[in-house]
């Protein structure tokens, strides 16, 4: 959706991989679903150098929500667990430069029960947020047939557009559809969304990333074409800092992930982030080279850059051979400029 947002994949923090549906706070106060787990990370963000990198948006995924809605009809936040509401966390985020997202469902629930959004109450749930100031909505699919999704998708984009507030809109549509042609309609969802997932949900092993990279690069005939300023492809959250990946797989996440224009979503605990993968998170120039919406075409190759161990080749031209050595599930990054 070309409306001036996202012209380069969005870069931030999502609650689900990491935090799941834990609502349990009475045991589980630190990693509970509730405000305090998103203002943590808030103040991760911008205390630990990830704003200034471009990380920026604070995305709420499932089970916020209320079981019911309120007398109006409209959706609420868990009053235990969000008792300042969403307006406020809102604020907090706007205050520290960043930016808030939260999560919906197309359908009757969302996938874990919560109250959905039907048809019905599209135009509702996003006056709502925007009168919230939330910045970034991940709607869902669950929950929903084909129909009601290919009538549900436009018009919470159309609702959203409405509100005149300007609203990231993270589609998940094509995943619940196999996320290819002809079921999905590509040059319709860069009409009406500016990114959605096309695929499965990425789990905290190497196993599910592989998975999830072999699939995109399989359909690249299909998918790349897709992306673009404003319309990206999303082969869902950064795992990178949490159990499952080693430091080289981490590094070929990051790489990967550069290399597709995906959005750069990262899910773990910034507030137990080890260095290893802070730094490869924080690693200007895989950002630079995700962030860069020109692209490298046609140009002379004169060096390469390793991203990520800093060091520079010189005198390279466009059919030098070299020799490069990968660690198993690792990968080598090279980054290609001309110098003047
Ligand atoms: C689906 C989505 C996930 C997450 C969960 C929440 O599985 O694909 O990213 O939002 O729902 O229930
Ligand atoms: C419009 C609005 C936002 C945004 C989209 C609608 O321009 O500014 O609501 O999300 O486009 O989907």
């Amino acid at each position: 959706l070309d409306n001036g947002l996202l012209k380069t994949p969005p870069m931030g923090w999502m609650a689900w991989e990491r935090f799941r549906c834990d609502i349990d706070c009475a045991n589980d106060p630190e990693n509970c679903i509730r405000e305090d787990l998103f203002r943590n990370m808030a103040d991760r963000l911008v205390e630990d150098g990830w704003k200034e990198l471009g990380y920026e948006y604070v995305i709420i995924d499932d089970c916020w929500m209320s079981r019911l809605r309120d007398k109006q009809g409209r959706l609420q936040p868990d009053p235990i667990r969000f008792p300042g509401g969403i307006a406020k966390l809102a604020k907090y985020m706007h205050d520290r430069g960043l930016k808030l997202g939260i999560y919906a469902d197309m359908g009757t629930y969302t996938c874990m029960h919560y109250p959905g959004t039907t048809l019905d109450k599209i135009e509702l749930d996003a006056q709502t947020f925007a009168n919230w100031s939330v910045d970034y909505l991940k709607f869902d699919g669950c929950y929903s047939n084909p129909v009601e999704q290919m009538l549900g998708y436009p018009l919470m984009s159309k609702a959203l557009n409405a509100t005149g507030r300007p609203i990231a809109y993270s589609c998940s549509w094509p995943a619940y559809l196999g996320g290819l042609p002809p079921n999905v309609n590509y040059t319709l969802l860069g009409d009406i969304c500016h990114l959605w997932r096309n695929y499965d949900d990425i789990q905290d092993s190497w196993d599910s990333m592989q998975g999830i990279v072999d699939w995109y690069f399989n359909n690249q005939d299909d998918l790349q074409p897709a992306a673009g300023p404003g319309r990206w492809n999303d082969p869902d959250m950064l795992i990178i800092g949490n159990f499952g990946l080693s430091m080289d797989q981490a590094r070929s996440q990051m790489a990967l992930w550069a290399i597709m224009a995906a959005p750069l979503i990262m899910s773990n605990d910034l507030r137990k982030l080890d260095n290893g993968a802070r730094a490869i998170l924080q690693n200007k120039v895989a950002i630079a080279i995700n962030q860069d919406s020109m692209g490298i075409q046609g140009r002379r190759l004169l060096q390469a850059y390793d991203v990520f161990s800093g060091s520079t080749v010189k005198g390279l031209n466009a059919t030098t051979e070299f020799t490069v050595s990968i660690n198993p599930s690792g990968v080598v990054m090279w980054y290609l400029y001309q110098s003047d």
